[in-house]
């Protein structure tokens, strides 16, 4: 068979895994690096655009990257249970990934601030999923605690297996572009996947695979922006609750990334973000969830600062699928006409 074998084994040189460990994948990754179309149109037409879709891994997010490696990690140190806290993609994929090892998964999400399809795939696959009267940073401070005292795994991005796996995304741009881009534009929310992207990037230059490196730029919501602003947010806010979060576990990193790639973190409103979020789907036909758009929105406000060289390359990061919070998508386009099941009404309707 000829077919792709998930991260683990595609980039297996480049990642802690041995002969002993047990590989638990759901053939995550490869996802698509689509050329955009109209982007470049709407933008700066010298710039050449490319969107890593990474909606379309197995669970919707960039998440099981990571989790392939958490959870088979896990299940070679003798784990049988593993726990995190979440906006509630880390929650669908861990659950998935426990499921699909036999092990059994704990979720702690904030209530009312997690998107309806990451709840239900949760609740899907098995997990124990713990709301809590409170947001995501309290829930991660529990979390790390209970793992910390007791036999179960953290797979929050604070396991160290996380990035390692989430790095990839780099390494896969890198190979289907056939170069690293100029600047690599990505929502930052808990901020490992930037820190990750980083290192994937780094790595891959240092052993040959790309003579470029990109410049880093994160795009935090302007309501829930820590890092810009250099300060703990105690109540973030942003439509975007995938990036709804006010003190980042990987907040150090991520300002590493930035500084060391040549990049910069910039905010974008939720405003910005919606009109990103309608473009996407409208015009380039992706549809992807608003902390997603983030990147777009980002890549929106950039351009106009100039912030980016003539004649450069982007690879824009799409993080999760817009399935995943489908009231979001319905509040922002138009609602559905209702019509009698009688032809002239339908035609009179569409003014034929
Ligand atoms: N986009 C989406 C769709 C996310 O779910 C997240 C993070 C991010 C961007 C930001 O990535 O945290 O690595 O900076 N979601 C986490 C979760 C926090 O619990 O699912 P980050």
């Amino acid at each position: 068979m000829n077919s792709w074998p998930g991260v683990i084994e595609r980039y297996r040189e480049f990642l802690p895994v041995s002969e002993a460990t047990p590989v638990v994948t759901l053939l995550e990754g490869n996802t698509p690096l689509l050329p955009a179309l109209r982007l470049p149109e709407a933008t700066d037409p010298r710039l050449a655009i490319y969107l890593k879709c990474e909606g379309f891994n197995p669970t919707g997010s960039f998440k099981d990257r990571g989790m392939t490696m958490a959870i088979s990690k896990a299940l070679e140190a003798g784990s049988r249970a593993v726990i995190c806290a979440s906006t509630g993609n880390t929650s669908a994929s861990a659950a998935a990934y426990a499921a699909r090892a036999g092990i059994k998964a704990v979720v702690m999400v904030p209530r009312g601030a997690v998107a309806i399809g990451k709840l239900s795939q949760a609740a899907i696959h098995g997990a124990t999923v713990l709301m809590v009267d409170g947001s995501f940073d309290q829930a991660l401070a529990i979390v790390m605690e209970i793992a910390e005292k007791h036999p179960v795994t953290l797979v929050n991005s604070l396991n160290p297996f996380r990035l390692e796996g989430q790095k990839t995304a780099a390494f896969e741009v890198v190979d289907q572009l056939g170069r690293a881009p100029d600047y690599h534009l990505i929502p930052v929310g808990n901020a490992g996947n930037i820190t990750a992207y980083w290192r994937g990037y780094r790595e891959y230059h240092r052993a040959g695979r790309a003579k470029e490196l990109p410049r880093m730029v994160g795009f935090q919501a302007a309501g829930a922006a820590p890092i810009f602003e250099n300060r703990v947010i105690p109540e973030p806010k942003t439509i975007a609750t995938a990036i709804r979060i006010g003190n980042p576990a990987n907040w150090g990193p991520a300002v590493e990334a930035m500084k060391d790639s040549g990049g910069w973190i910039e905010t974008v409103t939720d405003e910005e973000i919606l009109r990103a979020y309608r473009l996407l789907a409208r015009e380039e036909g992706i549809f992807m969830e608003p902390a997603s758009a983030a990147s777009v929105a980002g890549l929106i406000k950039m351009v106009k600062a100039e912030r980016f060289e003539p004649g450069s390359t982007l690879v824009l990061t799409l993080t999760g699928h817009g399935l995943k919070d489908p009231d979001t998508a319905l509040e922002s386009a138009s609602r559905p006409i209702s019509v009698p099941p009688r032809l002239d009404a339908v035609l009179a309707q569409l003014g034929l």
